[in-house]
């Protein structure tokens, strides 16, 4: 291809006059490089701009085992302006990912356009707004990638120590989210509840009894009723777990890391403050904890445990109702009695392990 149509085709340089073109094409100096070939370094001077009139190349950031990919360019597209720019060393590392042809163009000749030509310099800086943009959303995909892969890693964790409760993490999960959602649609918890809320119950709510992983299995594991001192040593899985995620919480304030701390820490307080690990009474309870403990208490009423068997979803539901105001928000239980059916469909769904009385 002509090195004026390379130029045409390019977004950096397409809008140019005709003589301004040639004046360009007569400054650029063709290159070659082949596949997984080396064409700057990340922290490299940076000296020059590439444009790309065959091929493609990836640019990536970081070393090692921190490597990742920022994209790819192809033909027409090109790379550098950022060093030249800002005057810094090169902020990626590029190489060509097949057999690539490039021009490349100086930073005289760069910065010479950048001073006489309006066109160039907005095409740059489009250029530039554009690249900042994909790579701030490539940078929060990547980190909520990552916190997923924690909170998920984490639950399990907490799931390995106590196979006993098989599907209790999922229906659990799936109890918070619908009661969220059918609580979000209520005048009462509207202004409470949104999106990024529900999001993060669904991430973190398996996380809940995380904190079991620092009690003794005589105590964890053990078949039949705990001891009063067992059953104290039991309640302390409520602060080592909250403790874990404070940890979690002094590298990131993330909201969804609060969330899950709030729920590991307050899913066994009662609305009447007789629970713990403190002993909050109402609203003194984060909401998440309220909705968690709701939905913890009804799936344990309706699961077989090796000191009792299951009980069945209109008993469940009895048994919760007399618990209103002394262990769950009275403003609660009647949007989850409301909508009992799908409770109960929640349950059937996973239902394995822990077996139905039905
Ligand atoms: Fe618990
Ligand atoms: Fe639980």
């Amino acid at each position: 291809m002509e090195i004026t149509q390379v130029l045409r085709n390019s977004t950096l340089f397409g809008n140019l006059d005709t003589e301004v073109l040639a004046v360009v094409a007569g400054q650029l100096a063709p290159l070659y490089y082949g596949a997984d070939e080396l064409i700057f370094r990340e922290g490299d001077l940076a000296d020059c701009y590439f444009l790309i009139a065959l091929g493609d190349v990836v640019l990536t950031k970081g070393s090692g085992i921190a490597q990742r990919e920022i994209c790819h360019l192809g033909a027409g597209s090109g790379f550098g302006e950022m060093g030249l720019v800002s005057d810094e060393p090169r902020s990626v590392t590029v190489c060509a990912t097949v057999d690539t042809r490039l021009y490349r163009l100086n930073r005289d000749g760069f910065d010479a356009l950048i001073d006489s030509e309006p066109y160039f310099a907005r095409n740059v800086l489009h250029l530039l707004s554009g690249r900042l943009r994909s790579s701030d959303e490539v940078a929060s995909q990547v980190l909520l990638r990552a916190h997923q892969g924690l909170i998920m890693s984490l639950s399990q964790l907490a799931e390995s120590r106590d196979k006993e409760t098989g599907g209790h993490l999922q229906r659990v999960r799936d109890y918070c989210v619908l009661l969220a959602k059918l609580m979000a649609r209520h005048p009462l918890f509207e202004a409470e509840i949104d999106d990024h809320f529900i999001e993060a119950l669904y991430h973190v709510s398996p996380l809940h009894d995380i904190g079991k992983v620092g009690i003794r299995d005589e105590v964890l594991l053990k078949p039949g009723k705990l001891t009063e001192q067992e059953y104290t040593e039991m309640k302390c899985h409520a602060e080592i777990g909250s403790r874990s995620l404070e940890t979690v919480m002094q590298y990131c304030q993330l909201d969804m890391f609060r969330v899950a701390q709030n729920i590991v820490r307050s899913h066994h307080e009662r609305y009447d403050g007789t629970g713990y690990p403190d002993g909050l009474t109402g609203n003194a309870i984060p909401l998440e904890a309220r909705i968690m403990s709701l939905a913890d208490v009804y799936d344990a009423l309706r699961s077989r445990r090796p000191y009792k068997e299951p009980m069945g979803h209109e008993k469940a539901m009895q048994i919760l109702l007399a618990g209103t105001n002394a262990a769950f928000d009275p403003q609660i239980l009647p949007i989850m009695m409301e909508n009992a059916a799908e409770f109960a469909r929640i349950h059937d769904q996973y239902d394995g392990a822990t077996g139905s009385p039905e």
